[in-house]
């Protein structure tokens, strides 16, 4: 007779607090999706950690590192996997792609669509496919099918997917994806907007993919035909201090540099958020208005030595030009647990810069900021004309063209000239 084990280190009772914790934390909305996390075992799938660091539900485990230290693949955290199988409403019977391998969340999807359902998962990086070829067997799940290829491309010898979860970040979504999909089908997606990441849940609908749910997230960086350079500008020394923009610089850093020394400029905006409250939405309001965009980041003795706001070691949203920068931040309400939004600029043209920032904060605020006017992320083809387009922020990709529009209550079928990103 084998003795229960009931220390808190036993796999079983860490994935139990596990679970408690994604429904705290909301990830879980289903029990359908709840039911494949408590069956499992995360930690047969993450060898590289311990049972506890398995088990965090925030967490993610790194298992391979590019030359530069940068992380090229992990068990993502489960807290983002739960988001995610929930935004992908599956089903038992259902064809699922996935996206970037690791064997667990291909595990989780077997689980919730059964054994009339089928599971591929395809990662462009052999070592990865061998592993989860492996702990997939182990584990129970030999019925997975992983496939060795860059996703740009179609899977050979395989039929459409009623649903693709893409689990490494997007900025573009490949032809080969919609040819994959059913007609209905949904793609879930963490989609890479100005820096900002989100995943967002895209149903096909008569050749346009449009959002059903977006939130915030960060994935590891999509490599092969679909890899995307993003370029860091570096304003201090050992890139303590940076501008990281989507695409190719088109500032100049020496000037921004002379502008972060040269003192700044405070700006606030009178609107206020709650200690817990989430503002994601502010951040990707900030990223899809017009004008240049980037995200200034900090490591944290630059931090420390007050160079920069504390929002910067999470990228802090940031307007730009040639010679300055404005940047969101907030300042605790005296005597309450409420945070003022404002912005720090710097540069000659600081004020100027700040007051747009602080002009944008406000107009999120009036016009955008509860639920039913949230912005709506709509993936068109790269053909589709400007005409065609509704009034929004328009971000050209090589395959398609992502609109973002925010609607208030006042504007729902207004269609005006789209803005070019
Ligand atoms: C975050 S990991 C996947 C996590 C995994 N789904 C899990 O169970 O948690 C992202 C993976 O995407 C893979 N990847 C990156 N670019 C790819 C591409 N173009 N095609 C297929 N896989 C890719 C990486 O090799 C990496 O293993």
């Amino acid at each position: 007779m084998t003795m229960p084990d009931d220390t808190a280190a036993n796999p079983d009772n860490l994935r139990r607090g596990m679970l408690d914790e994604l429904w705290a934390l909301k990830a879980l909305h289903t029990h359908a999706v709840a039911q494949a996390f408590a069956a499992v075992p995360r930690h047969l799938f993450a060898p590289e950690a311990t049972p506890e660091q398995a088990y965090a539900a925030n967490k993610s485990v790194v298992t391979k590192r590019g030359p530069d230290g940068a992380a090229l693949s992990s068990v993502s955290a489960p807290a983002i996997q739960a988001a995610m199988l929930e935004q992908a409403d599956l089903r038992p019977g259902m064809r699922v792609l996935e996206i970037g391998s690791g064997g667990y969340n291909a595990a989780l999807i077997a689980e919730i669509v059964g054994p009339t359902g089928y599971v591929v998962s395809v990662d462009i990086d052999g070592d990865v496919v061998e592993r989860a070829r492996r702990l997939l067997t182990e584990a129970g799940y030999p019925a997975v099918r992983v496939v060795h290829g860059d996703a740009e491309h179609p899977i050979a010898d395989e039929e459409r997917f009623d649903r693709i979860i893409v689990t490494v970040g997007a900025w573009d979504l490949p032809p080969a994806w919609r040819e994959q999909l059913v007609e209905g089908g949904r793609i879930v997606v963490p989609l890479l907007m100005r820096g900002t990441t989100r995943t967002v849940a895209l149903d096909e609908v008569e050749g346009i993919l449009v959002d059903r749910d977006h939130q915030r997230a960060g994935f590891v960086a999509m490599q092969g035909l679909g890899a995307h350079e993003e370029t860091f500008l570096s304003l201090v020394e050992g890139e303590q201090v940076g501008l990281r923009i989507d695409g190719p610089a088109d500032t100049n850093p020496v000037a921004l540099a002379d502008a972060l020394l040269g003192g700044r400029t405070e700006a606030w905006s009178g609107v206020e958020v709650g200690g817990t409250e989430p503002f994601d939405d502010l951040d990707l309001f900030l990223a899809t208005r017009p004008g240049r965009f980037g995200l200034l980041q900090a490591l944290k003795p630059a931090v420390d030595a007050k160079l920069v706001s504390g929002w910067a070691q999470w990228g802090a949203p940031t307007r730009y030009s040639d010679t300055g920068f404005a940047y969101r931040v907030t300042r605790r309400v005296p005597d309450t647990d409420r945070a003022e939004f404002g912005v720090f600029a710097h540069g000659p043209d600081a004020a100027q810069l700040a007051d747009q920032v602080v002009a944008d904060i406000r107009t999120w605020d009036r016009e955008h900021r509860h639920s039913e006017h949230r912005a709506h992320i709509t993936v068109y083809p790269a053909a589709i004309p400007d005409e065609a387009l509704p009034s929004g922020f328009v971000m050209d990709r090589r395959h398609t063209r992502v609109v973002v529009t925010w609607s208030t209550s006042a504007d729902h079928a207004e269609h005006t000239t789209a803005t070019r990103g």
